[in-house]
Parts: structure tokens; sequence; C-alpha cells
């Protein structure tokens, strides 16, 4: 339990380092109230805000957010540009709060497909909450976990041919170093949201030992009590990284 009185009450135990989310179910959302795809999304921004929220109040120090896949460039333009302004509005009504907050944003992916205004905006967040002390913010755009692999494995092929790198330098550390995560500490736990149960394609590399919570909550619907459950589970798991006790 921590002693700071504007944290929520949790469990005894660790709280994860790091949390993940796989933000499902906005379609599913606005569908059920006869609304438009773009309207669920629009929701989903004000989830974001819960789940930051919740995060800062559980002390975790790294949330990764999947918010727009490789995969999701083939839904229809007009989703793909309604998400893009999303993400532009995002950046640029947040950056003042979360500054303030403490929250240093990173954004990864293969940012060179993400337009212009989004682009612009998404760099002016990332340099004005730079150096924010509380809690680092990785929303990852235009992310797949395959493609993070071989970029990474192309990456390394090209040094192990310039004689950069050495076979033998070819290890655990070495991956990890070529990843958008490079230097952080992989998920401790895994949240999706809809009740969907699958990976699409996330942190494939990074998600090897960490622990999964699934919620039938809509995305838009999650809030920062959601986001406390799902800590509170965590607690109660018994990591063991396939050995038989945490150690
Ligand atoms: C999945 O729901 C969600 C997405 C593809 C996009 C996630 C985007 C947001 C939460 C809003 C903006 C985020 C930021 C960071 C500004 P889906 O459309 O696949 O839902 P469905 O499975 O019900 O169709």
């Amino acid at each position: 339990m921590t002693d700071d009185p504007g944290r929520e009450p949790y469990a005894e135990g660790k709280v994860p380092r790091h949390v993940a989310i796989i933000m499902d179910g906005n379609g599913r959302w606005a569908r059920r109230r006869g609304l438009p795809r773009h309207a669920g999304h629009r929701q989903g921004m004000k989830a974001v805000r819960e789940a930051v929220e919740g995060a800062r109040l559980a002390g975790v120090e790294i949330l990764t957010l999947f918010a727009f896949s490789t995969e999701n460039w083939q839904r229809p333009a007009i989703e793909v540009s309604a998400l893009m302004s999303l993400l532009k509005h995002y950046a640029e009504q947040e950056q003042k709060e979360l500054r303030a907050k403490g929250v240093e944003v990173r954004v990864l992916g293969e940012l060179d497909r993400i337009d212009g205004a989004a682009r612009a905006a998404v760099d002016r967040i990332v340099q004005a909450t730079a150096g924010g002390q509380h809690l680092r913010l990785n929303l990852m755009i235009s992310y797949g976990g395959r493609e993070e692999l071989l970029r990474a494995f192309r990456d390394i092929a090209e040094k192990l041919a310039e004689g950069v790198l050495k076979l033998e330098d070819v290890n655990e550390e070495c991956v990890e170093s070529h990843l958008f995560t490079s230097g952080l500490p992989d998920p401790d736990l895994l949240i999706r949201t809809s009740g969907e149960l699958r990976l699409s394609n996330f942190m494939l590399w990074q998600l090897a030992y960490t622990e999964i919570h699934t919620t039938a909550v809509l995305w838009p619907d999650f809030t920062r009590d959601d986001f406390a459950g799902a800590v509170r589970e965590y607690q109660r798991r018994d990591r063991r990284f396939g050995r038989v006790n945490a150690g």
C-alpha cells in the first residue's frame, strides 16, 4: 500500500513497472450506439486520459499504448484520416497537462508514414514533454511487432556485413538494443480490452514473459478503476519466468 493519499489503494504487492495496453473495441462501442466508427475512436481518446491517470496513480513508470498498427493503414481512408486527426488533436490538446504532470511522451513506430500535420504535432508533444519524471508514455503508432523485428534483424545484418558487429555479439541484449523500446524494461502487464484474446502483432519480442489481463470492457468505457483492477489482479499472479519461482 502506498502512503501517498492521492494514490489508488492497492493490495500489498509489486506495482508493475511497465504496463502495455491493446486498446480494442472502439468500433463496437460506436456500432452499439448507431454511431460512426470515428465516434468510437474519439471516445477512445478519453479512455487514453483515464489510462494515463490510472498509471500515474498506481505509480507505474512506463505506459505503452497500441494506438495504430501497421495493419491499420489498410482501413478505409476516411477512418485512417480520422485516426490521424485524432492523434494530432490529442498531441495538441494534452501537451500542457502531460508536461505539468511530468509525463514524458515518446512515439514509436514507422513514423515516416504519418502525415505532415499529425507528425508535426507528435514531434511537438515529444519535444515539449521531454524530461518528464513521473511517467513515460509510449504511443505506438504505425507499429507492428514483426516489422520491428525485421527492422532490427536487417540493422544487425548490416552491422555484421560491415564488421561493426561480430556473430558472437548477436545475443538477446543486441536484439533488444535494436528495437523501438531499446533501453526499456519489458512490460510486466499487458491489458487487452473488448474480450479478444490475441496479441495482434504487438510487441512480440517484449511480451515473452508478460502477464496478460483481458477485460470485456470496450476501450471507450475503460476507466482508471479498470486500470487499478488490472494492477490488483497482476499483484495476485505468481511470476515464474519459466522457473519454479520468481527468485
Ligand atoms: C481498436 O478499436 C482501436 C484502434 C484501432 C485505435 C486506437 C485509437 C484510440 C484509442 C484513439 C486515439 C488514441 C490516441 C493515443 C490519440 P477497433 O476500431 O479495432 O474496434 P473494433 O474491434 O470494435 O472494430
